[in-house]
């Protein structure tokens, strides 16, 4: 699989050890915690690297020969029967390839929902139903735990985006995985989430299900000296020169925000020849031919925003990070139109995902759609 990579500075997913940068002490941390029988909760903001932080942590050998993992991503479930289907799905997928021992148990156990599982020739089983024949999610997702306990090895099971499961308009669910993950011996979970509010909240208030229930795990940016090295080395490895000065010019512009150095440099890297050397006079280029590469998107999503939406995100925008968003100050600096149309703007704006607050800093979720806002004249 590796050898065939062109450009080693991947921007989607995980490729294997070669290609992803330190978190050393991180994947040594959470294999540790994991196997030494805790449930974690892994937050960070956007971008800076959970998902594939799940993914190398269970390709250790550690985990790898010896659990069976399962990933779900409950990022656009809308309900309890949507996340059930996807656990469902991601545990046939996961066993399908381990042979009949690893799967029979579990399709005999999933008696709620046996016709949406057919069989081929070969008699491997598929997962053949959708959201609507999960009739009875809280059923499937007791029988789909019950799996999990009498599995032939110990189970993780990472569920991605947790936060998402505040939105379901189902109370219970908290409590009912609760309940479940609390008498789980054979299996052990790990839940991602990067709206910090939320993810805080569930595991931190007393009045919710899952307070004290996980140990928390703050994933901190990638340090720069680490991913300087690892530009180096990778360019090095292909036969092409980096200068030190890139990737820290990089950090620098991008707060070092794992996902938009990787786009950077992917792109660094396209343009540099075999043998050639890349510099930080092409930094510039190489961000607008990103930027360019959206820029069709970026004029949809403006065009498509309410008037009073778009000035607030492109005062934002021209901000970098912004705060006290409804003060006379802000509004005037800006020509918004008034509090009001700020205060209504606002929740839209991060309904839509397109501004992210932490801590009452308001920021652009998409730094490239920032530079576009902010480099063009309106
Ligand atoms: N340690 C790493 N080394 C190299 N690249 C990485 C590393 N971690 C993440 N990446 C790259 O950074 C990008 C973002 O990573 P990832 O999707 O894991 O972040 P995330 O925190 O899950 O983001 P989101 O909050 O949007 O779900 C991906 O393109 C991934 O390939
Ligand atoms: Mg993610």
């Amino acid at each position: 699989m590796e050898t065939n990579i062109i450009n080693p500075f991947i921007t989607t997913g995980y490729a294997g050890a070669a290609y992803f940068c330190d978190r050393e002490q991180e994947t040594e941390d959470i294999i540790r915690l994991l196997t030494n029988g805790n449930n974690v909760a892994l937050i960070s903001p956007r971008r800076y690297g959970k998902t594939n932080l799940i993914r190398h942590c269970f390709a250790q050998p550690a985990i790898a020969d010896k659990y069976y993992t399962f990933i779900i991503d409950i990022y656009s479930t809308k309900s309890v029967a949507d996340m059930v289907h996807r656990l469902g799905l991601s545990i046939m997928e996961t066993l399908k390839p381990q042979g009949r021992k690893a799967w029979e148990k579990f399709v005999t156990m999933l008696r709620s929902v046996q016709t949406g599982i057919s069989f081929d020739i070969a008699g491997n089983p598929s997962w053949m139903m959708s959201v609507g024949d999960i009739t009875t999610p809280t059923t499937t997702l007791e029988e789909i735990f019950a799996y999990l306990e009498q599995a032939d090895k110990p189970c993780i099971v990472a569920i991605d985006e947790f936060q998402q499961i505040t939105h379901y308009g189902d109370e219970r669910i908290e409590a009912t995985l609760r309940t479940y993950i609390q008498y789980c011996n054979n299996t052990h979970f790990l839940f991602a989430g990067s709206q910090r509010h939320l993810m805080s909240q569930m595991f931190l208030s007393p009045a919710r299900p899952f307070y004290q229930s996980v140990s928390l795990y703050n994933l901190p940016l990638l340090p720069e000296d680490k991913y300087t090295d690892f530009c180096l080395r990778l360019f090095e490895q292909k036969g092409k020169h980096l200068a030190a000065e890139v990737p820290h010019t990089l950090y620098e512009r991008f707060d070092g925000i794992t996902y938009y150095m990787q786009r950077a440099m992917n792109e660094l890297f396209s343009l540099t020849p075999e043998g050639g050397s890349c510099e930080a006079k092409d930094i510039d280029n190489a961000l607008n031919n990103i930027i360019l590469s959206s820029a069709l998107i970026y004029e949809d999503l403006m065009y498509q925003l309410p008037e009073k939406q778009s000035l607030v995100l492109r005062a934002i925008a021209r901000e970098g990070k912004a705060q006290n968003l409804t003060s006379g100050k802000f509004i005037r600096k800006y020509g918004l139109l008034s509090t009001s149309s700020v205060k209504s703007a606002v929740p839209a704006l991060l309904d839509k995902g397109l501004i992210t607050n932490e801590f009452g800093v308001y920021q652009l979720y998409d730094k490239f759609f920032e530079m576009w806002l902010t480099e063009r004249q309106f």
